[in-house]
């Protein structure tokens, strides 16, 4: 069994202020102390990251942002890059999120430029891959997930995952409070893993793959139990410190 580092990350997504922020961390911080078998990333809105990073600076917790432009610099009103993620020291960027994909219209081939343009300046790419309720529906989950897989795998090269973060989140769990059964999970993962060993066999073994999409303090550890599951992606139950606590402890 190939020796992969849990990743318990939270996507903190555009909720809170700066003082639920500041207390949110202080209380994560303070509940890891000590005892953790997997890392932990936190990823708050934008504007939060430098007084956020200030927090962390002192912990083995990483810090991640939600989103990067796939652009280097110059006239693009609102937009991140890269350069100034690392800025911040941000190690981790979620790329490719499905309410990047659906409710902003990213299309596969501008995530893979995303993760190409994090990867440029060092930042670690959480790739989000995830079918609709439709899509599971009619039996096209796979076909979804390869199609997203594969752009990326096309523009970026296989080399690039030896160095990247993938995040199964099926859609209609995302939020919903119907998480995927640990077995549903684990055939996505498995699947994914399998698709990537088609390029290369170690890239495929080590890298982690996380679950995303309703994992709260109570269905954790059945997830983490699982053989490609390497960890999660938290939404929700991240914005409790206790309940995103027990989550970082429900791995092995
Ligand atoms: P929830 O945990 O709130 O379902 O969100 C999952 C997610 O989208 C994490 O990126």
């Amino acid at each position: 069994m190939p020796d992969r580092q849990y990743l318990v990350a939270a996507n903190w997504k555009m909720n809170g202020s700066l003082e639920s922020a500041k207390s949110l961390v202080i209380g994560i911080k303070q509940g890891l102390a000590g005892n953790n078998n997997a890392e932990v990333a936190i990823c708050p809105p934008f504007i939060y990251l430098p007084e956020i990073s200030g927090f962390l600076s002192d912990t083995s917790i990483s810090l991640g942002a939600q989103n990067v432009s796939h652009l280097e610099n110059g006239a693009y009103t609102g937009e991140i890059s890269s350069v100034m993620l690392t800025d911040f020291a941000c190690r981790y960027v979620i790329v490719g999120h499905s309410e990047r994909r659906n409710l902003y219209h990213e299309s596969d081939s501008r995530v893979a430029e995303k993760f190409i343009a994090a990867q440029a300046q060092g930042l670690i790419p959480i790739l989000c891959v995830g079918e609709l309720l439709e899509e599971r529906e009619t039996n096209t989950t796979e076909d979804v997930i390869a199609r997203q897989l594969d752009v990326v795998i096309d523009k970026a090269g296989i080399s690039a995952f030896a160095n990247a973060v993938i995040a199964y989140e099926p859609v209609w769990a995302i939020g919903t409070g119907k998480t995927a059964t640990p077995e549903q999970a684990q055939e996505v993962h498995e699947f994914i893993r399998l698709r990537l060993a088609r390029h290369d066999n170690e890239i495929a073994n080590g890298i982690r793959i996380l679950y995303g999409g309703s994992v709260k303090a109570d269905n954790a550890e059945q997830l983490f139990k699982m053989a490609d599951i390497d960890g999660g992606l938290i939404g929700g139950a991240s914005l409790i410190a206790d309940d995103f606590l027990t989550i970082c402890r429900a791995v092995r």
